[in-house]
């Protein structure tokens, strides 16, 4: 079995679906359709499963090609933002939603708003938002996704729209007071995209995989997983929707693979447990980044294939790796830089 995995000119599209939300580390819609598509033209996948599958972006892709799909991962944050994509009704339903919530939101009065937001944002917006707070519970899947990324759009234009993607949190005072109605009704028009719901998403510890997911349901795994000492998922714009969801961050980071210290053992016990759900004959994917990072001493330096190529059970089929630069229209630090990110598709079989 062998895979082509062409090159991508571009991997943005801020208006699809996945620009609800600026997650770290999400993958692009774009390239997940591409490597499911290749996959799926050469082995027939019956049941997918993303097991760190953050904002969903490779469960909706498989939902729009009608295949069966599982996505789980530790962080509500993300949870709420891959629900948010595979539940969505019809616009109409959705701005009904929308329209009550925040018509009610209007009459809340003597909301306390939380010192976080009042840290970074003008307090007239984090006001209005803490006002739709009170209703998060009646908010739709869609609608309460959009609702997080009016937020964490809002964060940076209350700031002058200077944070980019890897400068958040930079406080510039005075700040923007920004209409949070709209931006919030906006982002409900811009990412709209209804499709026939096959996705399960879990929000569980991969760890427990194998009590999450039927045993033997599963004969395809395509996953972007977290990198050692890499991205902090409680940080950047999700400290503030933790911070709404009263979700302590420290007790959540405790869980995630993250940290240098862990990381080997609860990758060894993941893929342990990951055997159980696989059918006899399945494919396993990983996408990861190919740089380099220092690893346990500072002798060594691994990419993310060479790391899981030495702790993986599975059979190499092969490792493709692919450059292209990055054309985020919002990361300026990296256009100006040219910065080309390099991905490395590590693809294993059990058979
Ligand atoms: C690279 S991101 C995946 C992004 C995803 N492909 C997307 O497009 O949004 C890795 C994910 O692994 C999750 N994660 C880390 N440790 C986990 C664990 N023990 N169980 C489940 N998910 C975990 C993080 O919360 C993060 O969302």
């Amino acid at each position: 079995m062998n895979f082509l995995f062409k090159k991508l000119n571009s991997v943005n599209n801020p208006k699809s679906v996945h620009g609800i939300y600026p997650y770290r580390g999400k993958i692009s819609g774009k390239d997940a359709s591409l490597i499911i598509e290749e996959i799926n033209s050469k082995f027939k996948i019956k049941q997918l499963l993303d097991p760190f599958c953050g904002t969903g972006t490779i469960n909706f892709e498989c939902q729009k090609k009608f295949i069966k799909n599982i996505g789980i991962d530790l962080n509500p944050v993300a949870i709420n933002i891959a629900k948010s994509k595979i539940n969505q009704k019809n616009i109409k339903l959705e701005l009904e939603n929308f329209e009550k919530i925040k018509n009610k939101s209007f009459k809340k009065k003597n909301i306390k708003v939380s010192p976080l937001f009042l840290k970074y944002f003008h307090k007239n917006t984090a006001y209005r938002i803490f006002q739709y707070n009170e209703y998060l519970d009646e908010m739709n899947d869609y609608i309460k996704g959009c609702y997080f990324g009016a937020i964490a759009l809002s964060a940076r234009a209350c700031n002058h729209y200077k944070w980019t993607s890897n400068i958040v949190g930079k406080i510039i005072k005075p700040f923007n007071e920004i209409d949070f109605d709209k931006i919030f009704y906006q982002k409900i028009i811009k990412h709209q995209i209804k499709t026939k719901k096959i996705s399960k998403i879990k929000l569980a510890n991969s760890l427990d995989i194998n009590k999450v997911v039927l045993k033997n349901s599963i004969n395809c795994v395509i996953t972007s997983p977290p990198y050692f000492n890499a991205l902090d998922y409680s940080a950047y714009h999700n400290q503030f929707i933790l911070d709404l969801l009263k979700i302590n961050k420290k007790s959540l980071k405790k869980n995630l693979f993250q940290s240098l210290k862990d990381y080997e053992i609860n990758f060894i016990e993941f893929f342990k447990n990951l055997d159980k759900v696989l059918d006899k004959k399945s494919l396993i994917v990983f996408i990861v980044g190919g740089t380099k990072r220092k690893y346990k001493t500072k002798n060594i330096s691994l990419s993310g294939s060479e790391f899981f190529i030495k702790i993986s059970p599975f059979k190499l089929i092969n490792v493709y790796k692919r450059k292209y630069t990055n054309t985020t229209s919002t990361n300026i630090i990296d256009k100006i830089n040219k910065t080309s990110r390099e991905e490395e598709i590590i693809v294993w079989k059990n058979f």
